[in-house]
């Protein structure tokens, strides 16, 4: 292969291999991204069909005005005739009302308990003592002023009646030439006058009530007829002598709460200002409390009318004598054509829903974030050269992307099938809106997913915010937002939450375009935003803030946690830790800890500490791997020693060689090799890879470095060509190199043919995947190679075809593996070292090692029991340094030093003894690996029980 003259890649080169992938990824996931997609659509379309089930149930005849088939002409033909009086109660509501009832025009006076007394605050003589409160006698008082008191009398005496007077035959007419009033609360509409349907009377005011001073009286209305109880009311004049005054008495005597003696409620206040003979000018106050437009509810009836034509009324007597009469005769709605009872859903349920739509991005984001994390893919490409810069501005731009191509679909589809939300808001305000929104989503996913380890968990702790958010929103913040008496402030609180500003968001949208549909105009447009009960504006400021607060936010947390390159980017601890970096290429002096532990090192390891420490000194060398007495502890817990994973470990290793790390479970191969590939820190010490320290430098190791972890670290979804394409991008190869590159590397691990390259890595067997990863960490030409248990799970053939590959590629890199496997050990690598507990125990090529610690042959006979004290005579004529290692009903093994015995003579005892007794079997074998590994494991061990 030609050698690429590659560099670290750049930024633009990481961002473009990263996308690729996503892209491809995406692709594979269609499925996913279909249902993704299709969930507002569900959710729409089932708005629409509950709607138009809705419609159904509400178009039954129970719900429409009743109607009645009835003979009109005595024909036998029945006729259908719809109205009020052939209606349920429930009916009578969508009634058509051809000709609206008459009532007569009341005014709004206090009830009885609540009547103007005299008392501390309205010291007035003319005002009754308080006990009339206790006997319900209290006169109705009219305050009065202006200019001239005594036209102001004259005007109010004409106003009150002297009595009252009713003409049974026609009881409506006279009863408007009284002057009548009520206490009840005005209704909406006048179809029906609440005052004539309450438990408190009307009252007829006059100027003195007699002795029984309540009547009852019958009133006839076009299709129904009831009593009504009229009591008087003694109407008093109360002179003022100035406006100021009127009004001081008016904001005393109001209803507050239960402080019930403040209380001093009147008819109505006149002000006659200038009036007199040829000028008529009066102001009036009224009541207006009896709108009740509490909350967003229609405005009621005041009544209002009857007052100021009672004023006009006694002017007109006054200049024309008390014949003349301006009759107020009645009140009359306007007619009203049937009605359907209506219920818009989209409206009703459309905040709930479309909160549900859009926040379910928020679990798809984290779990596609927490997946790479629990993966360890993230690690994986990082150490394989992917930069935080590409990562982040890739990452974010794909869930940017992907949401806004959801937003899009939703609001597109919304408008099409014609929801007001959709059509009636002005769409800049929606595409802004939507837009901030989930740039906060996306970061906020960032930043939850860096307390997930776990994608399941993630998920459900998603959907949980998905629906709670909704539910809660709905039945909870909604209420908070339409109740005017909770404190803004703590509304402002609650949208800090992002679900609830969302909900408020949309609330808006629904309530605008609601009443836009409602009067027929439009929703909000960017005008209303300055509206004082608009809550959009509060909601779009906070989730800017928030969006920038919590994206800064979690990239620290990311730089923080998830910091892989070995140096943590803490800011506290920036200063503390460069106090303790070694500075380049430092020699490490002999350190006063150490010194026990050097005394009882081997020969070969010290020599290899003195080799480390020789090159140390010389300005350059061309070793790829340089490790200085490389040491990590991990704290006791919980009252437990300090664990030492590795104690001082010095290594040098050449390009082209691959060095075998040896040892038993837990003897702290991983922990080196997390410290050498940056995901652990060293405690101290360090190393240099290519002449780069990896205390400090580790992002600059990460471009030249492959590693193949113990566990396939794939995504499932990408086929084995598209990963070693995507980890090709990253090593900056580009163009036919890449392509040329990926081949040859699938063709040497053996999963070029066949269509494997195109088969989805989750269909992998396990060799295949451990094959691919072999491939991914010798991809791109990398000059230092770690390899962790690379042939764990292969079968014979694909192990040895593993081999040949680690076998080429170790000519110009320098590779690091720890493998179980003595023979593995045996064939690949140039030198061993077996690492045990903590620190090497020996380090050499493999026949040296097995020189050094296996100078015997191993000797084994099987015979009959009978026949083991001969067999053992014999051995130990054959060498007196014999040594019998293993001995069970008949079979006997020999240890026997090499420099004793010649094989020709084994062979000759053995033959002598044949002829003496039967021997079933034996065997003369020299020393393995594995003979060695087993010898100094255990002298190892049984030195550190020991000591
Ligand atoms: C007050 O009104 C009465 C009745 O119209 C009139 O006789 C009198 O002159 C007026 N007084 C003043 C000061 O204008
Ligand atoms: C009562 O009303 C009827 C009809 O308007 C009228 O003819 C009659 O004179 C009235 N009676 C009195 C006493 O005003
Ligand atoms: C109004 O009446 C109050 C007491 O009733 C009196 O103290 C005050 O001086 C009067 N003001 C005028 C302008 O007459
Ligand atoms: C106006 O009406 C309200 C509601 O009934 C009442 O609480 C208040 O006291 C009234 N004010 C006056 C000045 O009558
Ligand atoms: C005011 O209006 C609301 C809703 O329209 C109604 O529920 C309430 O009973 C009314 N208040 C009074 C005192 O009538």
């Amino acid at each position: 292969m030609a050698e690429p003259a590659h560099g670290p890649a750049s930024f633009c080169t990481q961002a473009n291999a990263l996308l690729r992938k996503n892209l491809t990824y995406q692709k594979r996931n269609i499925k996913t991204n279909i249902r993704l997609i299709s969930f507002p659509f569900v959710l729409c379309l089932l708005l629409v069909l509950i709607q138009s089930l809705v419609n159904h149930e509400l178009n039954k005849a129970s719900n429409k005005c009743g109607c009645k088939c009835i003979d009109t002409n005595g024909d036998g033909q029945c006729e259908k005739v719809c109205g009020i009086q052939y209606s349920t109660v429930d009916q009578v509501g969508t009634c058509p009302i051809l000709s609206p009832p008459e009532w007569p025009p009341l005014l709004q006076i206090p009830a009885p308990q609540y009547r103007a007394v005299k008392t501390d605050f309205t010291p007035f003589n003319d005002l009754p003592n308080d006990s009339c409160r206790r006997t319900g006698s209290c006169p109705a008082t009219i305050l009065f002023t202006g200019n001239n008191q005594s036209l102001g009398e004259i005007l109010l005496g004409n106003m009150v009646p002297n009595s009252f007077t009713l003409n049974s035959s026609d009881v409506l007419v006279s009863l408007a030439q009284n002057v009548l009033g009520s206490a009840s609360w005005p209704n909406l509409y006048n179809y029906l006058d609440p005052a004539f349907f309450s438990d408190q009377p009307v009252y007829e005011v006059q100027q003195q009530c007699t002795g029984n001073s309540s009547s009852s009286v019958t009133i006839q209305q076009s299709s129904l007829t009831f009593q009504q109880d009229v009591s008087c009311a003694q109407g008093l004049r109360s002179w003022r002598n100035s406006s100021l005054a009127v009004n001081d008495e008016l904001y005393k005597g109001y209803r507050k709460g239960n402080q019930e003696r403040q209380i001093n409620e009147v008819v109505a206040g006149y002000d006659f200002l200038n009036t007199n003979s040829n000028n008529f000018n009066v102001s009036i106050w009224y009541n207006s409390t009896y709108k009740n437009d509490t909350g967003n509810a229609p405005i009621s009836l005041v009544r209002v009318g009857r007052s100021v034509n009672l004023a006009s009324n006694a002017y007109l007597q006054f200049l024309l004598g008390p014949a003349t009469k301006m009759l107020f005769e009645f009140v009359k709605e306007t007619p009203q054509p049937e009605t359907e009872v209506r219920l818009d859903l989209s409206s009703l349920l459309g905040t709930l829903f479309f909160t549900w739509v859009i926040i379910q991005l928020f679990p798809v984001v984290l779990s596609a974030l927490v997946y790479e994390k629990e993966q360890k893919l993230r690690i994986m490409m990082k150490m394989h050269g992917l930069g935080d810069g590409p990562y982040w501005l890739i990452s974010y731009a794909y869930f940017l992307s992907i949401s806004s191509i959801y937003m899009l679909c939703f609001v597109i589809f919304g408008s099409v099938i014609g929801l007001k939300f959709f059509t009636l808001n002005d769409y800049s305000i929606q595409f802004v809106f939507y837009f901030i929104y989930i740039n906060l989503q996306i970061s906020l996913a960032f930043l939850v997913a860096a307390f997930f380890s776990n994608v399941k968990t993630a998920t459900v702790v998603g959907y949980i915010c998905v629906f709670g958010s909704g539910l809660l929103g709905g039945f909870l913040f909604q209420f908070f937002v339409e109740d005017t008496s909770f404190p803004r402030g703590w509304i402002i609180v609650l949208e800090l939450y992002p679900g609830f500003s969302l909900y408020r968001g949309l609330y808006e949208f629904a309530q605008y375009s609601f009443t836009g549909d409602y009067m027929g105009t439009h929703g909000m447009r960017w005008g209303d935003l300055s509206d004082s009960k608009n809550g959009m504006k509060d909601v779009l400021i906070i989730m800017v803030v928030e969006w920038l607060v919590v994206l800064f936010v979690a990239y620290y947390i990311d730089q923080v946690t998830s910091s892989v390159s070995g140096k943590s980017r803490m800011f506290l601890f920036e200063r503390f830790q460069k106090k303790r970096t070694p500075s380049f290429r430092r020699p490490s002096l002999p350190r006063q800890g150490s010194k026990v532990f050097v005394q009882m090192e081997k020969p070969d390891v010290s020599q290899e500490r003195e080799k480390v420490e020789q090159l140390l000194l010389e300005p350059s060398t061309d070793y790829a791997i340089v490790c200085d007495n490389l040491k990590k502890v991990y704290p006791g817990r919980d009252g437990n020693p300090d664990k030492f994973a590795v104690r001082g470990l010095s290594l040098a290793l050449p390009p082209g060689e691959c060095f075998g790390m040896l040892g038993p479970n837990g003897a702290g191969k991983t922990s080196f090799i997390s410290m050498m590939i940056g995901l652990t820190k060293p405690t101290s010490g360090t190393a240099y890879v290519q002449g780069l320290d990896i205390q400090t430098h580790m992002d600059g190791i990460y471009t030249s470095m492959g590693v193949c972890p113990q566990h396939d670290l794939l995504w499932e979804t990408l086929t084995g060509w598209e990963h070693l394409l995507f980890y090709g991008r990253l090593k900056n190869l580009k163009g036919s190199a890449l392509t040329q590159a990926v081949e040859e590397s699938l063709k040497s691990v053996n999963l070029f043919y066949g269509g494997v390259a195109e088969k989805q890595a989750g269909k992998y067997s396990g060799g295949m995947k451990r094959r691919l990863s072999v491939a991914i960490s010798l991809i791109g030409d990398p000059k230092v190679v770690y390899m962790d248990e690379p042939s764990t799970g292969l079968d014979p053939a694909s192990r040895n075809n593993l081999w040949k590959v680690v076998k080429h590629a170790k000519q110009d890199r320098a590779i690091i593996l720890t493998t179980h496997s003595m023979e593995e050990a045996e064939v690949l690598c140039d030198r061993l070292g077996i690492f045990v507990d903590g620190s090497l125990q020996c380090i050499g090529n493999p026949k040296e090692l097995k020189a050094r610690y296996g100078g015997s042959y191993v000797f084994t006979m099987t015979t009959s029991s009978t026949y083991e004290e001969e067999v053992e005579n014999m051995v130990q004529h054959l060498s007196p340094g014999a040594k019998r290692i293993y001995q069970i009903s008949g079979t006997q093994k020999f240890e026997l030093p090499k420099h004793e015995v010649k094989i020709a003579d084994v062979f000759q005892a053995v033959e002598n003894a044949k002829s003496r007794f039967t021997v079933h079997a034996w065997g003369l074998a020299d020393t393995t690996l594995e003979d060695v590994f087993i010898k100094v494991a255990r002298g190892a061990q049984a030195f550190n029980v020991l000591s």
